[in-house]
């Protein structure tokens, strides 16, 4: 073939050419180790000396020509193709991806809340540990070893000194246990500190339950325990109040319905105006109109003497409340296993 029709090929074919792969294609066609310049480049000393050096110019030409196609279609193709593949990749005009952003599980929310509030008034935010000993968890409490009462804060025991937990050694006082309730945080705090002081505490707590729509074996109580002299009951409505109201609502109204605890006396159970009817009565509040949030009541001077303060000279107010119920009743949750099944589904509502 000779060079002109090969010039002439070589335009026609890179008109078609399209991808990256097609150039190189193309590339090594023409300029290649065993291409079709390489071949004419072989040929040179074939030609008669006087038709060498002219032949020579044309394939050197052509050669220069190639090369520059094949970089200009390299720029063409090349740039074309990352320029479209941004444009793709980028398109600027639509919404961003938005970032996951954690939030606060609704218990720890709710405690977060109901300890700002203590604080506002004056307490101090204590924790104490989930591992307790049985003198903390009952008997610095009032409640005394085979004391009936104790049967009401169901517990679960750790085994020690190799010994079954719940066997009979109920005469020894030094089990260990989880606790049941955040009460003994009120122990550890008198052993700790004298009055006045004002603290509350928040925590997880543990009893043996059955796990169903109201139950679960590990839920959060917060604690609260005011001593100076003195605390009268009315500094403890008072303050339950502004609690109260804090969480729920200003319109709301308040009962204190005489109970018994081995740790307060007298003691007292406090009720809010449904939140949901208003006091009309509907199903969630058993068409009473009234939810019983909290126990609480004046410290038994029984407490203050295990604690060594002197039951004449101080008195006090403690109380107790279940987080889950609070959340429940505010967030509307009618499971508490809602809670912990960890369902991001139900987590992201809050
Ligand atoms: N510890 C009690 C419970 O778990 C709640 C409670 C009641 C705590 C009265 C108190 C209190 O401090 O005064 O059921």
């Amino acid at each position: 073939m000779d060079i002109e029709s090969i010039a002439g090929q070589i335009d026609s074919e890179i008109q078609n050419v399209n991808s990256a792969q097609k150039l190189e294609a193309f590339r090594l066609k023409y300029l290649g180790r065993k291409g079709v310049l390489a071949e004419l480049t072989a040929g040179i000393p074939t030609f008669p000396p006087e038709q060498r050096a002219d032949f020579g110019r044309k394939v050197n030409a052509l050669k220069n020509r190639i090369n520059s196609l094949v970089q200009e279609k390299q720029g063409s193709l090349g740039g074309g193709e990352s320029e479209s593949a941004t444009a793709a990749a980028c398109d600027i005009t639509m919404p961003g991806i938005a970032e996951e952003l954690g939030s606060l599980h609704p218990i720890t929310a709710t405690i977060k809340e109901i300890c700002s509030i203590f604080e506002r008034m004056g307490f101090a935010v204590v924790e104490g540990p989930e591992i307790e000993s049985e003198f903390n968890n009952f008997t610095g409490l009032n409640i005394p070893l085979e004391h009936p009462s104790r049967d009401a804060f169901d517990t679960f025991y750790l085994k020690d000194h190799g010994a079954s937990a719940n066997d009979e050694r109920r005469t020894t006082n030094d089990r260990f246990l989880l606790r049941s309730h955040t009460s003994p945080v009120q122990v550890r705090v008198m052993k700790a500190r004298k009055p006045p002081l004002a603290v509350i505490v928040p925590g997880r707590v543990y009893r043996p339950d059955a796990v169903d729509a109201s139950h679960s074996f590990m839920f959060h109580q917060v604690e609260g325990l005011m001593v100076d002299e003195g605390i009268r009951f009315s500094d403890l409505k008072g303050v339950l109040e502004v609690f109260a109201k804090a969480v729920f609502g200003k319109g709301l109204k308040l009962r204190f319905r005489p109970h018994f605890f081995p740790f307060t006396e007298p003691s007292a159970e406090m009720d809010i105006s449904c939140i949901i009817c208003g006091g009309s009565g509907c199903s969630v509040c058993g068409r009473k109109g009234w939810l019983e949030i909290l126990g609480s009541g004046m410290v038994h001077p029984n407490v203050f003497k295990q604690a060594g303060y002197d039951a004449k000279k101080y008195s006090g107010f403690a109380f107790g409340m279940g987080i889950e119920r609070i959340a429940m009743l505010k967030y509307g949750i009618d499971d508490i296993r809602l809670f912990f099944q960890n369902d991001l589904r139900f987590l992201k509502q809050f």
